[in-house]
Order: structure tokens, then C-alpha cells, then sequence
């Protein structure tokens, strides 16, 4: 499969913030919207930043649901009215497979996903009995349909024919584990996965949630190369919660109103690979030095608070799940011809010496469509330093996953 090389953008225009869609004049309005006050009116949906207006048709909440909510919040019937007619599911829909989705991220993620109006089909797999899940989703009244998968046998029919495929398989940190202390099982679990998703559905954009996802991806991209079906344009590692996570954060600082805030992260998905550019940020907002240690700690140590708070029981799931359905429903408006879709994930790159790399990127109908150098222009000396620093680490995280793959080759297909 090809594997061309990606457009970088390095002008900084592509995105002349607008204040109002947080991502640049080209935006488009999309996500959950209102233009009426009432109980909805600041949610934004799942998009990166979106505007609030009714003349939308990209929505998590299809008509049926809407009905419901309807039902809930009570008479507006004008607004109500209006807003039921806009939120029609969308002509082009797209099958999503979740590979893991009995676990605490699969569940929450398979009903964002089945609340989509741009999904036709929601393949959950899991080696666990997902059929549960499976029934208790399916009677949603959303209009995609819910199909289980249970143990490999089943996982090849999972994949024919899906368009995303997410995978959250695999075991989650306990308190004092750092990710690269789960490479051992999950690893394993990604190598097989990434094998049966290349010989049942190479052409798939294949969103990996599992970590380390400094290591993960990297080794599904030597598998996907031994089967010979690379196209590094389709493989991501998702660092979306990052960039939610710093987005949520710096609004609650700076007492920002949440869905305009928009801070790119960088590097990779762990400790200090993770780097937000507070300095990017837009709004344009000012730091002090304090704030800036303060903000990008938490961040880079989001996911420890969570594991700490849940105190054995896991790791962030819920946050997991909202980030993991913005990249998909950021996927699914890229493929459905959206030309103004921006997030930043972990993928093959040449934006610096290492191999991969997070930063932003445009995402198209054939995956990234180009990589936004502009963010790593005009840097503060803060994060000149801390991306210098963070540079060994995710080196010997990604010739980790490299060499675990190089050792045992992709099996053959069955
Ligand atoms: N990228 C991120 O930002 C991010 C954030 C949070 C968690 N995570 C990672 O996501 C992963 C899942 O976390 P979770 O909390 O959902 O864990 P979980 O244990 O609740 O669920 C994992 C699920 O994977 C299933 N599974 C295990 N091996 C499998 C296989 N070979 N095939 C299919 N399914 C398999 C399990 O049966 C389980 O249902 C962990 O690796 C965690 O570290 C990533």
C-alpha cells in the first residue's frame, strides 16, 4: 500500500483563530448546537472546538434520541422542532469496529460511537462475552446497528468491511505503574490485533488507545510492513485526552470558556513525552512561569490522577472514551469529505528526527493529509527545553515496540 510522503504545513495560516469556532475561520459549525438558550446550549458536542449554531447536520444525537431529550427537557417546541428536522442521520455512514469493548474504555466509547448519526454499524470484539454489551447497546434507539464479535475466531468477520477500527484492548495501569510497565501483555495483545485488522481490513484507519502508545504504534506499523499493507496516512496513536485534558485545565485556570479553548500537544503519551504548548494556546492567553509548570505537570500527570483516585480499579475510562469518540467522529468527518478537520495524534512523522510523533494534523478522506509544523514554530525557551528533553525517552520507547516486532514477525494470513 502506498506509503507517500505527508504535505507539512508550515504557514501558519491555516488556522487564523476565530474566537468563536476556536479552530481557525475555515471551521465548520458541527457538533451537538443551539442557537437558542436553553439546558444544551454550551455543549459542543465532540468536535475539537465547535461554534454553537443550529445549522448543523454533523451531531452525536440522531433524531431518535433527540426525540427523547426532547421528552426530557421539556415544551421549547419551536426550538424543539427545528432542531429535530436538522438532526437527520447522515446519507454516508461508515461501520466502526472496537477491539476490547467489554472493558471500562470499550463500553462508554461503543455507546458515543452508536449515538454518531455518521455510523451505520458498531462491531464490538472483545475476548471477553461482549454480548451483553452488545444487547444492552442495541436497544438504543439511535439508527446504527450493533453487531458482537466474542474470541478470535469471530474477530475476522468483526473487521470485514469496517472503516475505523479502535482498539482499547489490553490491561490498564494499577497506582506506581507507569504505561511502559503494561508493554509486556499489551504489546502482545496490539501485535495480534494490528495482524487480523491487516489481513481483514488493511484500508481501515486504525485508531490505537492501548498502551504504551509510544511503543503500540510503532509496532503496528511493523506489522502492518511485514504484511506489506502500511499507509502511515491510516495509523494513529490517540492522544486525544491530552489534548481534552489541557483543554480543560487551562479553561478552568484562566476562567476560559471551555469550548473555545484550544492547546495543541505534542511529543508522545507518557510523563513528559507529553507536551502541551501552552504558548499556542487560543485564545492567546498569558502565563506565568509558575503557570505554565503548574499546567503542563498536570497534564503530562492527568492520567496518574486518575489511576491514583480509582486506587487499583483502573485507569482513566470515561475521559478515555469522550477523547477516543471526538478522534473518531473527527475520522468519520474526514471520510464523509469534511475538508476542516484538525486534531493532534501520535503517527509516523518527519517533523523532527524521531520516526513518530505527535503534533496536529489535517485529517483527510485518505487519512492525514498533512502535518502542522506551524505549531512547533516560534517555541518559548520553556518548551524548546522540555522538547529536548522528552526526545530520548520517546526514542527508546518507539525502537522498543520497533525491536519487539522485528523479534517475532506478523503471522501468516490464516
Ligand atoms: N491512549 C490513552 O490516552 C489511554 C487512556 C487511558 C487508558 N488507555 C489504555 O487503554 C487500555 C484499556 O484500558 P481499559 O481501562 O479499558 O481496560 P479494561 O481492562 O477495563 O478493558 C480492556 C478490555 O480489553 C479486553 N482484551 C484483553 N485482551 C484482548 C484481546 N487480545 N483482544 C480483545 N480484547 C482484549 C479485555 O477483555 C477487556 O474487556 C489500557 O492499555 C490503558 O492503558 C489509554
Amino acid at each position: 500500500m502506498a506509503s507517500a510522503g505527508l504535505s507539512t504545513i508550515s504557514a501558519p495560516s491555516f488556522c487564523t483563530f476565530n474566537a468563536q469556532t476556536g479552530l481557525g475561520a475555515k471551521s465548520k459549525p458541527s457538533g451537538l448546537s443551539f442557537n437558542a438558550p436553553n439546558s444544551f446550549g454550551a455543549f459542543s458536542g465532540l468536535k475539537a472546538v465547535s461554534p454553537v449554531q443550529i445549522e448543523t447536520d454533523t451531531s452525536f444525537l440522531g433524531k431518535e434520541s433527540n426525540a427523547s431529550l426532547q421528552a426530557s427537557f421539556g415544551p421549547k417546541r419551536g426550538v424543539m422542532q427545528r432542531f429535530t428536522n436538522q438532526l437527520q442521520p447522515r446519507a454516508s455512514s461508515f461501520k466502526v469496529a472496537v477491539l476490547g469493548a467489554a472493558g471500562g474504555i470499550g463500553q462508554p466509547l461503543a455507546l458515543l460511537i452508536k449515538m454518531s448519526p455518521l455510523v451505520s454499524a458498531v462491531h464490538l470484539y472483545d475476548i471477553a462475552n461482549v454480548k451483553g454489551v452488545a444487547a444492552d447497546l442495541s436497544h438504543c434507539n439511535t439508527p446504527s446497528q450493533v453487531l458482537d464479535f466474542t474470541g478470535p475466531s469471530e474477530l475476522p468477520n468483526c473487521l470485514k468491511g469496517v472503516d475505523v477500527v479502535v482498539i482499547p484492548a489490553g490491561v490498564p495501569r494499577k497506582p506506581g505503574m507507569t504505561r511502559d510497565d503494561l508493554f509486556n501483555i499489551n504489546a502482545n495483545i496490539v501485535k495480534t490485533l494490528v495482524e487480523a485488522v491487516a489481513d481483514n481490513c488493511p484500508d481501515a484507519f486504525i485508531h490505537i488507545i492501548s498502551n504504551p502508545v509510544n511503543s503500540t504504534v510503532p509496532i503496528a506499523a511493523e506489522v502492518l510492513k511485514q504484511k506489506g499493507v502500511y499507509d502511515p496516512k491510516k495509523l494513529f496513536g490517540v492522544t486525544t485526552l491530552d489534548v481534552v485534558r489541557a483543554n480543560t485545565f487551562v479553561a478552568h485556570k484562566k476562567n476560559l470558556k471551555l469550548i473555545d479553548v484550544d492547546v495543541p500537544v505534542i511529543g508522545g503519551h507518557a510523563g513528559i513525552t507529553i507536551l502541551p504548548l501552552l504558548s499556542k494556546t487560543r485564545p492567546s492567553t498569558a502565563f506565568t512561569d509558575e503557570e505554565v509548570e503548574e499546567l503542563t505537570v498536570r497534564i503530562q500527570n492527568g492520567g496518574t490522577e486518575v489511576v491514583e483516585a480509582k486506587a487499583g480499579a483502573g485507569s482513566a475510562t470515561l475521559s478515555m472514551a469522550y477523547a477516543a469518540a471526538r478522534f473518531v467522529e473527527s475520522s468519520l468527518r474526514a471520510l464523509d469529505g469534511d475538508g476542516d478537520v484538525y486534531e493532534c495524534c501520535f503517527i509516523q512523522s518527519e517533523l523532527t528526527e524521531l520516526p513518530f510523533f505527535a503534533s496536529r494534523i489535517k485529517l483527510g478522506k485518505n487519512g492525514v493529509e498533512a502535518v502542522i509544523s506551524a505549531d512547533l514554530q516560534g517555541l518559548t525557551q520553556y518548551e524548546e527545553k522540555a522538547l529536548e528533553a522528552l526526545k530520548p525517552e520517546l526514542k527508546a520507547s518507539i525502537e522498543k515496540g520497533v525491536a519487539f516486532a522485528q523479534k517475532q514477525p506478523a503471522a501468516a494470513s490464516a
